[in-house]
């Protein structure tokens, strides 16, 4: 499959997905989003072959910054609900992938982008990330997620200052806030991402994408239903392959073969 406005890339079992409109620095319009929910697609299908998948922008200076608001200032409210809608799909289809996903930011993540680093497992930064929702300085507020990923990923106050005053947070006040992990030099950060990425996807596949999914269902869900949930996960790895091969390798002193899932 041929695009336009990201790249899709796969090698040593980690897919790479590269927003690629650096004129815009990385605006996400309609293609894009389309694009981008296409290249899940194509991670999704080949759950063997792609065992980690990570997000960046192209060019030095944006990760995403934002939905494109050239587009957007010419949609009416039926259509902005179209657009919306499809952020919402394109970002959660990203957030359910069956395996782990990373932000590797590597510039502006605003709005828009700020909100697809969001939908993201892990997010690693550059010291020249700047995260931010300034929606409201033209009039709108968040809308592929933000309102609500924020406020879980920050806290409610955290979350209702950034997006009232609509300021941007350099890395290290990104990284105090919980926005990101780790924050390193700009040339060191897509082998930082790769390099967790690698770790991670050496695990067994089937555990962690029920860890996600555990997780991240579990995140809004009463305690007691999120622990049956846990439990019920749990108990069914006992029924396949990998569990079996990850104690039998422990056991025998030896490194575990995972199968694909
Ligand atoms: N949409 C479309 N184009 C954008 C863009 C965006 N979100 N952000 C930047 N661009 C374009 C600029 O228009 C400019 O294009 P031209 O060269 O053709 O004029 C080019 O990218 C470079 O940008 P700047 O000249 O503005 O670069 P700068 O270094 O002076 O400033 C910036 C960088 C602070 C990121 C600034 O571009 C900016 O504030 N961008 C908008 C950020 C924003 O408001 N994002 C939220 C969008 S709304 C949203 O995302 C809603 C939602 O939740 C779905």
């Amino acid at each position: 499959m041929s695009f336009q406005n990201i790249t899709w890339e796969v090698a040593d079992g980690v897919g790479t997905l590269t927003v690629n409109r650096p004129k815009q620095l990385n605006a996400l319009d309609v293609a894009t989003l389309t694009e981008i929910g296409q290249a899940l697609e194509l991670a999704r299908a080949e759950p063997g072959q792609v065992r980690a998948v990570i997000l960046t922008g192209a060019g030095e200076k944006a990760f995403v910054a934002g939905a494109d608001i050239a587009a957007m200032s010419r949609l009416g409210p039926a259509e902005a609900s179209d657009f919306a809608a499809l952020g919402h799909r394109t970002l959660d289809a990203l957030e359910a992938l069956p395996v782990v996903t990373i932000a590797a930011v590597n510039g502006f993540a605003l709005g828009g982008g700020c909100e697809l680093a969001m939908a993201c497992d892990l997010v690693y930064a550059s010291d020249k990330a700047r995260f931010g929702q300034p929606e409201v300085n033209l009039g709108l507020i968040p809308g592929f997620g933000g309102t609500q990923r924020l406020l879980r990923r920050v806290g409610l106050m955290r979350a209702k200052e950034m997006i009232f005053s609509g300021e941007v947070y350099d890395a290290a006040a990104a990284r105090a806030a919980g926005l990101c992990l780790d924050v390193v030099a700009p040339e060191k950060l897509l082998e930082h991402a790769r390099a967790k990425a690698r770790l991670i996807a050496s695990r067994g596949p089937a555990a962690l994408a029920l860890c996600k999914k555990v997780m991240q269902r579990g995140a809004d869900q009463p305690l007691p239903q999120a622990l049956d949930g846990e439990r019920t996960a749990f108990a069914g790895l006992f029924g396949g392959a990998e569990a079996k091969e990850g104690m039998a390798a422990f056991l025998e002193k030896r490194p575990a073969r995972f199968p694909a899932p």
